[in-house]
């Protein structure tokens, strides 16, 4: 069989993260693209030689010509500009659009049969952007960020409880900015939901309302730490796990921001909602049930993403 072919934009540290991860998972061979000058080769080549230790042999190439990535079966998009303490996400749509602009630009004249992983933020808004300048089909092109927030709410669950993260199943719904939606009513421990585990005393309402708030805030909190940057391992592991279920044909079931056609009320934006990937992409949007309180968190949660699309919309009008 052929060696798959993955694209990284972006060498920053989620970039050297994710082709450490891709490496050391045998995706396929990597290509880590930057236009900053020598960081792609010399991440790529201090990689290369991180390669006889860990025993895999793919080919990894740092690159500043689009024309390198040419053929990439997967793409996962980090370029951009992180967010520092202080701000929100949403601060990096002016500067980020104009970038997603190029990539996608990129992507369109060099692998327009790729499917596009996008991590750059504000998340739904960017991977909006980035598939309308591909002009890749919707169901080709995500963006990361449910099962980073997925997990955070996983972890944070497993701690409190002092349980092992692998009994733990939490999804989060949603745009990923301030308003995300952690689904309580749908997570468990050992197959038990959360309201459940409540009742039995196991966990208090208030435990778990700061967990759910601390799951919101997880990006933010990581940012105020780190002080020059934003979260790295997580949402590269993430990506990884997205473009392993696409180039496996795996058919996980995973909370990412796929393009909506109506499912939960929404049309034409990009949303986190649980997804079945596959070798086709988004082979289906899962709809859930959702209560009233849930499906007002949600469409409040929709606004926010509607409301950055159409500042997108309104920069791409001027420029
Ligand atoms: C995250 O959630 O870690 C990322 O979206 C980065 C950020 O700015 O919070």
């Amino acid at each position: 069989m052929a060696r798959k072919k993955i694209a990284l934009v972006g060498a920053g540290n989620i970039g050297g993260t994710l082709a450490l991860l891709a490496g050391m998972k045998d995706l396929g061979d990597v290509v880590l693209f930057d236009i900053a000058e020598g960081i792609p080769q010399g991440k790529a080549l201090d990689l290369a030689q991180l390669s006889p230790v860990e025993g895999f042999d793919a080919d990894l190439k740092g690159a500043n010509d689009y024309a390198d990535i040419a053929g990439s079966d997967v793409v996962i998009v980090t370029a951009g500009v992180a967010r520092k303490p202080g701000m929100s996400r949403d601060d990096l749509l002016g500067i980020n659009i104009k970038v997603m602009q190029s990539v996608g630009e990129g992507i369109k004249q060099h692998c327009p049969n790729a499917f596009v992983i996008c991590i750059t933020n504000p998340l739904d808004a960017m991977v909006w952007v980035l598939q309308q300048a591909s002009g890749l089909p919707a169901n080709k092109v995500v963006g990361m960020a449910g099962v980073l927030d997925s997990a955070r709410f996983r972890h944070f669950l497993a701690d409190e409880m002092n349980v092992s993260v692998e009994d733990v199943t939490a999804f989060v719904l949603g745009g990923h900015g301030d308003t995300m939606v952690p689904m309580v009513r749908h997570s468990t421990v050992a197959g038990i939901a959360l309201p459940e585990l409540i009742k039995m005393g196991w966990m208090s309402q208030e435990k778990l309302d700061s967990i759910v708030e601390r799951t919101k805030n997880g990006g933010a909190e990581i940012v105020g730490l780190l002080k020059t940057g934003s979260a790295f391992y997580a949402p590269a592991a993430s990506a990884i796990l997205m473009a392993e279920s696409y180039l496996k044909d795996k058919r996980r079931v995973l909370p990412c921001a796929a393009y909506l056609e109506g499912q939960y009320g929404v049309d034409g934006m990009y949303v986190g909602v649980p997804a079945i990937l596959g070798a086709n992409g988004v082979e289906k949007v899962v709809e859930i049930d959702l209560d009233a309180t849930e499906s007002a968190l949600l469409a409040s949660s929709v606004e926010a993403v509607k409301g950055l699309v159409s500042a997108c919309k309104d920069i791409q009008a001027k420029s």
